[in-house]
């Protein structure tokens, strides 16, 4: 199995491609997980993953906190999007395991010191904050690093917090910025992909018709999510954004997409956090991504509800 730590800001998303991952072990071995301030505080988003791994029956997943604000900036939050809690729906216990002493910071530092170069694969669900605090105190981790697959950005569907930056990019730009300036090979699932991973009613059927407790509860998170996107966008069903990168670890074929050149606006307010992808190869850019535009929705569906079915 691939080692990856999993880098995130639960969030009903994040919560599901926590869950899917904790269930492929024969894919992915996750040495750790790290919050980070985002969709909702790092107090709430450090516990939520726990609530996350308590729930998938693996409370021995070290659990580490991080960074409770951008780099440079002032924390924006999405509770408008995931509730006061960052997952609500569900009625959800308090959770019981520890969380780790260690800074998420550190733990990632030390893990790719530690761990054969090449060999560890960062995925990224939410604002870039301590994958790139943990570049610029070590920068000799860098080429340590195998890959980073994130959740970030948008090239069609442009934004969904301003109307050019989608969420995870715009809460810290500066992060992403020297994550897509790292050299790292880049895997980046954009709201054109995710935009198009629904959770229609009859895959959110499928989960409720699991009759356990996790199937029930990512039901419920898609139902209280989905409220929010199908007032606002019309869609048919919420997108389901974080599992994308997961299901790209496990079964790539799913996705389509380009190497590509990928820049991080940091300079204009009107623009601040665009993804500003060169998807035509207009220009001469060295290619630093993989920008996703497309995936097989029934397929990634079908992964998703096996890898879930089993816990
Ligand atoms: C991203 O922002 C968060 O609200 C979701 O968890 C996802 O990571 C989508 O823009
Ligand atoms: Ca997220």
């Amino acid at each position: 199995p691939r080692k990856i730590i999993i880098d995130t800001d639960p969030g009903q998303d994040d919560a599901v491609a926590i869950l899917m991952a904790l269930a492929s072990p024969e894919d992915l071995e996750v040495l750790g997980i790290t919050a980070v301030a985002g969709n909702v505080p790092l107090e709430l988003t450090e516990r939520n993953a726990r609530i996350v791994c308590e729930l998938a029956g693996k409370p021995g997943t070290p659990v580490y906190a991080g960074c409770d604000r951008p780099m440079k900036r002032k924390l924006v939050t999405a509770e408008h999007v995931h509730g006061k809690t960052g997952l609500d729906g569900p009625d959800l216990p308090v959770p019981t395991m520890p969380l780790q002493q260690a800074h998420a910071v550190d733990f990632l530092i030390e893990t790719l010191r530690e761990a054969p170069s090449g060999t560890v694969t960062l995925c990224a669900l939410g604002p870039l904050t301590n994958i790139a605090t943990a570049f610029t105190r070590a920068p000799e981790i860098v080429e340590r690093v195998q890959e980073i697959v994130l959740m970030g950005g948008a090239y069609f569907e442009v934004g969904n917090i301003t109307p050019a930056a989608e969420f995870n990019i715009y809460v810290d730009p500066e992060a992403a910025d020297i994550v897509f300036r790292s050299g790292i090979p880049l895997a980046v699932m954009p709201l054109d992909v995710t935009h198009k991973a629904l959770t229609t009613a009859p895959r959110i059927d499928a989960f409720r018709a699991m009759g356990t407790k996790v199937g029930n509860n990512v039901a419920a998170w898609a139902d209280f999510f989905e409220r929010f996107d199908v007032e606002k966008y019309g869609s048919n069903g919420a997108p389901l954004h974080d599992p994308c990168v997961i299901a790209y670890l496990i079964e790539p074929g799913i996705f389509e997409g380009r190497h590509i050149n990928v820049q991080i606006e940091t300079l204009s307010e009107l623009t601040l956090g665009m993804t500003v992808a060169d998807w035509w190869r207009v220009t001469d850019h060295a290619p630093n991504a993989m920008f996703f535009g497309d995936l097989d929705a029934d397929r990634f569906y079908s992964l998703l509800i096996d890898r879930i079915s089993r816990l």
